[in-house]
């Protein structure tokens, strides 16, 4: 395979991805998953959208400033101060890029930028010749590509590339794009556009109709050279095209596609496991690739069949997406030398001492309640090690619930508050529900619940519950994390994590600007 068959992966996780109600997140959990990104071998990590406020510009160049074998990327509408402000973000990178973009569809020009065509050429070429004096890898975009006029586009590409972009990205903004139809378009662009050679033709969809993978292999088919996807599928709406299905069918249908990616594929499991903890979204058991039947063989024709040949019914193999099997990793007498080597054989790198010393602590606490210590349980522990750091103003000092079938659940529990213990309890309509209401009234927190999501993080009735308690307060989000192999004390746990950022004021900035 030359250098023509190599699909660039452009990840857009911590920009599109965050869009998700719901979704934003930190400067260090941004931190985090553009490491992992890194990991990944993405190619180009879109950082955010460096002029949508001060904490989105911080977590762009914090990015911008660690990572080094990734492309960093800063959305930019096609406006000066946009353009300068995603510069001065990636001034630090290794290798930068500022995506400008503008929309092209009759519909976008008329009601929302309220510009004639000739002036939205014009706002483009503008915006891509500064994008190219402060950055020499500048992306253009044209909004709403889906819904545009061909004519139009094959005009404002032409010029695009002309003042010097060197990526051209066709997003299908409202998921409207059917596989055929889109491939049609793409073709017809890279074979009209005079000065098509002079750049890479990107996809971006999104999956209002369940079609953006579907609809970005279309366009690979027929010469599209970058594709920009979230992990998970998590984007605006309905998502975007989920990175692991995109990497995997080009990998697994190389006899098709004739291209290939340089994304290190056993690493797809533990990101996606760090993208769901970070922002709430579970992922759901039948996802392709990184839902937990992904490899699950049910029906006794099918177990039989793998048993004696994987290949009857497996088309790729779950290692090669990071999934161990449900590995036995460690017990209750291993030391901390054989948990810090696992850790490593899992690629997983704590930044120091304090942290391993922490997890490993944990960990002696898991394995005293859990006889057998697997993988997941591993990566649950560091992902606590590693998450959200706030001081433990609200700390759980003791619970207790009584749960009878024919009364009403009641939960009864000390909080250390401040250093200072108090104690409470309440009933409720369940043994969480009572736990919470017993902790909100000593918090008296006033925040909304916006969502509670439990995990187990791996099979049998003694796995560790993975509790995710997201909490708003005056359009302020944060997203607490516990596990436990008690559900209860893995919810109070996190409700308490929720209640501690947000007494530390942790912001978790959402990148809405007004449009041009
Ligand atoms: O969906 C879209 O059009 C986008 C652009 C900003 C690339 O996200
Ligand atoms: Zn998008």
């Amino acid at each position: 395979m030359n250098n023509n068959d190599r699909v660039i992966i452009f990840d857009t996780t911590l920009r599109d991805g965050e869009q998700s109600p719901g979704a934003s997140m930190t400067r260090e959990e941004k931190l985090r998953i553009a490491k992992a990104l890194e990991r990944l071998r993405v190619d180009v990590i879109e950082a955010g959208f460096a002029i949508a406020s001060p904490g989105d510009f911080e977590a762009v160049k914090a990015i911008a400033d660690s990572i080094k074998d990734s492309t960093v990327c800063s959305l930019a509408r096609a406006v000066e101060a946009d353009i300068e402000r995603a510069a001065e973000a990636l001034k630090g990178a290794n290798s930068g890029r500022i995506h400008t973009f503008i929309a092209t569809s009759p519909i976008h020009m008329q009601y929302k930028l309220r510009m004639q065509p000739d002036q939205v050429v014009e706002q483009a070429v503008r915006a891509v010749r500064h994008a190219r004096n402060l950055c020499a890898d500048v992306e253009f975009s044209c909004e709403d590509a889906g819904r545009s006029e061909i004519d139009f586009l094959c005009r404002i590409i032409e010029a695009a590339i002309d003042a010097g972009a060197r990526t051209i990205n066709i997003p299908d903004t409202v998921g409207y794009a059917i596989p055929h139809q889109y491939a049609e378009t793409i073709r017809q662009l890279l074979q009209r556009v005079p000065n098509a050679d002079k750049a890479v033709f990107s996809v971006h969809c999104h999956n209002d109709l369940g079609l953006a993978v579907a609809n970005s292999l279309a366009a690979v088919a027929v010469g599209a050279r970058q594709v920009e996807c979230t992990i998970n599928g998590l984007g605006e709406r309905a998502g975007n095209a989920a990175l692991e299905e995109i990497v995997m069918a080009i990998k697994t249908r190389a006899d098709i596609l004739g291209v290939h990616t340089r994304i290190d594929t056993p690493h797809i499991l533990a990101t996606s496991r760090m993208v769901s903890g970070i922002t709430g979204f579970p992922v759901q058991p039948n996802k392709a690739i990184v839902g937990a039947n992904a490899f699950a063989h049910e029906s006794g024709i099918h177990q039989d069949g793998v048993l004696k040949h994987r290949e009857t019914y497996e088309i790729m193999s779950a290692q090669s997406v990071g999934w161990h099997t449900n590995k036995l990793s460690l017990g209750k007498l291993s030391g901390r030398n054989a948990f810090r080597t696992r850790l490593e054989e899992l690629g997983i790198q704590l930044p120091g001492e304090a942290e391993l010393n922490a997890a490993f602590a944990r960990f002696k606490v898991l394995a005293d309640k859990k006889h057998e210590i697997f993988d997941e349980d591993l990566q649950a522990i560091v992902s606590d090690s590693l998450g959200e750091e706030a001081p433990e103003h609200f700390r759980l000092a003791h619970l207790e619930v009584v749960s009878r079938t024919g009364e009403v659940p009641h939960a009864r529990l000390v909080l250390s508050i401040g250093g200072v213990e108090r104690d409470a309890s309440a009933e409720g309509s369940g043994p969480v529900d009572a736990t919470f209401k017993a902790i909100e009234s000593l918090a008296a927190s006033a925040a909304n619940l916006q969502l509670y999501s439990v995990n187990a993080i791996t099979q049998g009735t003694d796995s560790q519950g993975e509790v995710t308690v997201r909490l708003e307060k005056a359009g302020r989000i944060v997203n607490g994390n516990g596990a436990d192999t008690d559900i209860v004390v893995a919810s109070a746990k996190a409700y308490l994590n929720a209640l501690n950022l947000m007494q530390a004021g942790v912001r978790k900035a959402h990148p809405q600007v007004a449009d041009v």
